[in-house]
């Protein structure tokens, strides 16, 4: 079934305050958690799931060949349109009740990202983006920062949940803080993305975010007008994800590729 990247985009900004809309009005106080994942730390919640149920309904009423991919419920196969979802990114937020968690929903055409959306959900912010047709917010179109160097960027960062990946995590950012203006840990690299897109970070970057992580705020910064990429010109992956202006993305990626941080301790 064909649709434009407007249309998908719309249609993604639908579902996406729906789920928003359900999270809010059932979170409690204290979310439980129900299960952990790759770690004692990687947490999951009953609504996480319940979100990613409401989210792939949604999909199969709307449009109902299409492929998905979630963070929770893996892969449906498709046709030629997939959805990548992340019903809660920023789980740990969610857990502790701090504001930066959001739902995130990006569309693929044939590989390609097309839409994107990330709804920011309680600070009820909804950032869309369609491929070519710019990046949103509130009505407002966003570009990220240009022409900051290293020396003074605000940069966002985040860490993954197993010791031997953090233990490397915290020894490349101790050489990357003196080299920057500050860092930035919000906890939801989809919102990280975002940020980088509305000028309130300058640049992102970390290793072992997942596709459901960056696909939606990837599309969302690079119609900002920034630059998405991995190390030595390849491109965003779970090894090394970066995000700024084209110059600046040059200067932090350099950087990183000579602290070698695409690489976990080993052992845990
Ligand atoms: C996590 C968040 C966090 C990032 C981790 C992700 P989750 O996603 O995006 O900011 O540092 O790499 O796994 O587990 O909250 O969906
Ligand atoms: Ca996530």
């Amino acid at each position: 079934m064909g649709a434009t990247p407007a249309e998908l985009t719309a249609l993604a900004v639908e579902i996406a305050t729906e789920a928003g809309e359900m999270l809010l009005a059932k979170r409690p106080a204290r979310p439980e958690v129900l299960e952990t994942k790759s770690s004692p730390t990687d947490v999951v919640t009953a609504l996480d799931r319940a979100a990613e149920e409401l989210i792939r309904g949604r999909i199969r009423r709307a449009r109902p060949g299409d492929a998905v991919l979630g963070e929770e419920g893996g892969v449906t196969e498709g046709g030629a349109v997939r959805w990548i979802v992340d019903p809660i990114d920023g789980t740990v937020n969610f857990l502790y009740g701090l504001p930066d968690w959001a739902v995130s929903l990006a569309v693929e055409v044939d590989g390609r990202v097309v839409a994107g959306v990330v709804n920011v959900v309680p600070r009820g912010e909804v950032f869309t983006a369609s491929l070519g047709g710019g990046a949103w917010l509130a009505g407002e179109r966003l570009r990220c920062n240009e022409g900051v160097p290293l020396s003074r960027a605000l940069v966002a960062t985040g860490f993954g949940y197993r010791p031997g990946r953090r233990a490397v995590q915290g020894e490349v950012l101790a050489k990357v803080l003196p080299e920057v203006r500050d860092i930035r840990r919000a906890g939801s690299a989809a919102a990280d993305l975002c940020a980088v897109a509305a000028g309130r970070v300058d640049a992102y970057y970390e290793r072992g975010p997942q596709y459901w992580d960056y696909a939606a705020g990837g599309l969302v910064a690079s119609e900002a007008g920034a630059r998405l990429g991995g190390l030595r010109g390849g491109p965003p992956s779970p090894e090394m994800t970066v995000c700024a202006a084209p110059g600046l993305f040059e200067e932090l990626s350099g950087l990183l590729v000579t602290l070698d941080p695409e690489r976990d301790r080993s052992g845990d």
